[in-house]
C-alpha cells in the first residue's frame, strides 16, 4: 500500500512556511481588484518582504489602466520579479514627455487613459519565475514554463518552454511537443487537492504515462 501524502498547506494561509515569514501565498495578500492569483502560488522575497509585492513588484498599476495581472495556480515567483502593467509613453508624437500627468492645463492635450498598453499579463499554472525577471504587459506565459533569472519577457512564452535573456527567447522546451500536449490535457493543477496529494510522487516525477493513467482513471 502506498503511503498517505498530504494534506499539504492550507492555501488560505498568508504565511504557509512558518516560522519563515518572507514567503506568502499571494492570493491571500493582494488587494488590487485587477490582480488575480491562483491557489498555492507563492512569492518569496527574503530581502524586502513579500508584503511589498503590490508596491515594488507590480509596477505602474494605475487606477485608470484597464490592464489585469492574472497568475494561475502552483506558480513560484522569486524575489525581484517585476510585472510592468503600463508605463509606456506616447509614441505617436514628437515628444514622449508625459505633459498631461502634471495637469495645470496640460491635461487637455491628450487623455492619459489612452496611452499605449499592449494588454493583460496572463500567467498559466505551474510557472516558475526566476529571480529578477521582468514581464511586460501584453504577455501570456503558458503552463509549466520557466522564466530564467533576469529575463526580460516581452513576447508570449509557450507552455513548458524555458526562456532566458533580454529579450527573453526560448532556450529549450522542457518536453517534446507531443508530451507537452499530453501534460496540458492532464492539467493536474485543476485536480482537487486530495487527488493531487494522492498522486504527488507522479507529479514530482517524469512518469508522464503514469500521470496520464491516474488522470483518466481516478
Ligand atoms: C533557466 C534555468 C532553470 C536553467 O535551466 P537548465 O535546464 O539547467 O538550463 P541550462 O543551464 O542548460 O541553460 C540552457 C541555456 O540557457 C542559457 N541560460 C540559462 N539561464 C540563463 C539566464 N538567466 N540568462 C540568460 N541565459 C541563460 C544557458 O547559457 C544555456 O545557453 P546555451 O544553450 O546557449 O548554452 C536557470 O538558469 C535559472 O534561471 N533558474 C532560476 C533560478 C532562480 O532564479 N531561482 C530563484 C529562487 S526560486
Amino acid at each position: 500500500m502506498s503511503k498517505t501524502i498530504g494534506p499539504g498547506p492550507d492555501p488560505n494561509l498568508i504565511y504557509p512556511m512558518q516560522p519563515y515569514d518572507k514567503l506568502v501565498f499571494l492570493k491571500n495578500f493582494v488587494k488590487a481588484s485587477n490582480i488575480h492569483i491562483g491557489d498555492y502560488t507563492y512569492f518569496d522575497d527574503g530581502r524586502y518582504g513579500p508584503e511589498y509585492f503590490e508596491q515594488y513588484n507590480v509596477l505602474y498599476n494605475y487606477d485608470f489602466s484597464k490592464v489585469k495581472l492574472v497568475i494561475g495556480k502552483f506558480c513560484a515567483i522569486a524575489a525581484e520579479t517585476k510585472f510592468v502593467m503600463t508605463g509606456d509613453h506616447k509614441l505617436d508624437a514628437i515628444s514622449t514627455y508625459p505633459f498631461p500627468i502634471f495637469q495645470q492645463g496640460w491635461e487637455t492635450v491628450y487623455d492619459v487613459a489612452n496611452l499605449p498598453v499592449k494588454g493583460d499579463i496572463i500567467i498559466g499554472n505551474d510557472v516558475w519565475l526566476g529571480y529578477d525577471s521582468l514581464i511586460k504587459n501584453g504577455v501570456t506565459i503558458g503552463d509549466g514554463a520557466i522564466i530564467a533569472t533576469r529575463s526580460v519577457v516581452v513576447k508570449d512564452v509557450p507552455p513548458y518552454a524555458i526562456v532566458a535573456g533580454n529579450p527573453a527567447k526560448v532556450v529549450k522546451l522542457r518536453f517534446d511537443e507531443s508530451t507537452i500536449k499530453r501534460l496540458l490535457n492532464i492539467a493536474w493543477w485543476n485536480w482537487d487537492i486530495q487527488k493531487i496529494n494522492n498522486h504527488l510522487p507522479l507529479i514530482c516525477s517524469l512518469d508522464v504515462d503514469g500521470l496520464e493513467q491516474v488522470s483518466e482513471h481516478t
